[in-house]
């Protein structure tokens, strides 16, 4: 049995609240890292689940009131075919209304699970997803305006595997929960009886819901079991406000294979990625030397402006402990050569005729956010989100080139329904991560996105854009469009 110290992090102490703590460790048995339970639908062309409410025991000492789908906390991993008419089910069983949006699934506005679907109490909402995209990691979670960001702290959020069954032959990782895992990051507050706890203060509405406890798959200090090769992770920021930058704790490569809605072309090597809310990367990471190492994460970066002014919370701080790896000699090694190739692309569209709008992220600041209902604090051109009014219409096959500059502070921005190039990030070319297709970018400062949509969006059922820190799009940092056919 594998040993090592677990995590007692500053619990209730609320000068640290945003900081995570380094290593204030527990001499415990260590918990291996479970994934979520895996349905596969790629056969059947159907799944169903049901949004339920149910208790979790994060720490060990106290029940907490969480929702899941099919189970207490989080939902299943999904596995669907990249190009097929897949059924979804998702039932109701709780007591209020909620959505589900399939982030990174570029599906037609009437079945993209927005604000405008919601599924009631005791319904169930049956679309028909018409997929067709290339593989990819993407997700799900609820969507109920204004009620977002504590549906998805509550666990309504959950991670879908597109594939064309090749990965195999590209020489991937596809071993679920073996040498392919799953990794969905969320850190969440817990109060002194170490019961999950969501209480948004005017601070943490401005910067966004931090919490003191990191969760990998809705687990509290679970150490990863990984064979002595290469091991593909399939990160997920599943948190509502937090973006993590990620590096192994001996300083060896991430090798980046696939952003937000797809595969490279082939793998580049990163020491350092930045994950921020909404986003997907997949990486290889060679464990072929046996050596125990930690994926580690530096504190959030997303200060700002507000670190002063919001009683001096700092990005400074040592890194802390994502998700500890242990390599068992007996888990069979599937592969130990890192593909060159992956049969992925990058996107290279042409911006000559493509309308142009530009997108600001704004908050209110002063006294006069003070004054404005919770709802309308934040706004995208100076308009808060509005169910009722539609910001702009585009058609199909409409190239868009959008400037999307973030006041005050960094604001991940996601757009539903396509897929885009990053042209530029604040007049330079993009990030070596940001190469490839996003859905969801870390705005700092200004980005040039390009875009051509394929999919119709009535105007009864638009598709949104907006920050995706989640107390932000539910504060009014949201805006829809329609897309005619
Ligand atoms: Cu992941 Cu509109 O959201
Ligand atoms: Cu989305
Ligand atoms: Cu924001």
């Amino acid at each position: 049995m594998i040993t090592r110290r677990t995590v007692l992090s500053g619990l209730g102490s609320a000068a640290m609240l945003s900081q995570l703590p380094t290593r204030a460790w527990a001499d415990v048995p260590a918990k291996a890292l479970q994934m979520p339970l895996l349905v596969d639908a790629v056969e059947t062309g159907r799944f169903a689940m049901t949004a339920q409410a149910g208790i979790t025991n994060f720490l060990g000492r106290a029940e907490s009131r969480t929702w899941g789908f099919e189970q207490p906390f989080l939902g299943p991993t999904l596995r669907l075919h990249h190009r097929s008419e897949t059924a979804a089910e998702v039932r109701n069983g709780l007591d209020e209304a909620v959505s589900v949006h399939w982030h990174g699934l570029v599906v037609p506005g009437d079945v993209d699970g927005g604000p405008h679907q919601l599924v009631q109490p005791g319904q169930t909402w049956s679309p028909v997803l018409p997929i067709d995209q290339p593989p990819a990691t993407v997700w799900y979670h609820s969507h109920t305006h204004a009620r977002t960001a504590e549906q998805v702290q509550m666990g309504l959020a959950g991670v879908l595997h597109l594939t064309d069954g090749q990965d195999d032959a590209r020489g991937l990782p596809t071993a679920y929960g073996v040498d392919d895992l799953t990794l969905v990051l969320q850190d969440r507050r817990f109060d002194r009886d170490g019961r999950m706890a969501y209480r948004v203060s005017m601070p943490d509405q401005m910067m966004g819901f931090l919490g003191d406890t990191m969760l990998v798959n809705g687990q509290v200090g679970a150490t990863a079991v990984v064979p002595k090769g290469l091991v593909r992770l399939r990160l997920l920021n599943g948190s509502n406000a937090r973006i993590y930058t990620l590096a192994l704790s001996d300083g060896r490569p991430m090798h980046l294979i696939g952003t937000d809605t797809g595969l490279l072309d082939r793998p580049i090597a990163l020491e350092t990625l930045t994950l921020a809310p909404g986003e997907r990367y997949e990486v290889l990471v060679d464990f072929g030397d046996g050596m125990e190492v930690s994926l580690l994460s530096g504190q959030n970066i997303n200060e700002g402006m507000m670190g002063g002014m919001m009683g001096g919370r700092r990005a400074s701080g040592p890194p802390f402990e994502v998700l500890p790896f242990v390599v068992d000699p007996q888990v069979p090694v599937r592969v130990s050569r890192l593909p060159e190739a992956l049969g992925g692309s990058r996107p290279n569209m042409s911006s000559s005729d493509a309308v142009e709008r530009r997108i600001t992220l704004d908050m209110a600041m002063g006294p006069g956010m003070m004054m404005r209902r919770a709802e309308n604090r934040f706004s995208i051109n100076g308009q808060p989100f509005d169910m009722s009014t539609l910001n702009f219409t585009t058609r199909v096959g409409q190239l868009e080139k959008w400037t999307v500059s973030a006041n005050m502070m960094m604001h991940p921005f996601h757009v539903h329904g396509v897929t885009f190039q990053v042209l530029s990030e604040n007049g330079q070319a993009p990030r070596p991560q940001n190469t490839g297709w996003k859905d969801t970018l870390l705005v700092d400062g200004a980005a040039e996105i390009l875009m051509r949509f394929d999919r119709p969006a009535a105007e009864a059922r638009p598709y949104m854009f907006h920050c995706h820190i989640l107390e932000h799009e539910d504060g009014g940092m949201m805006g829809q469009f329609a897309v005619k056919g």
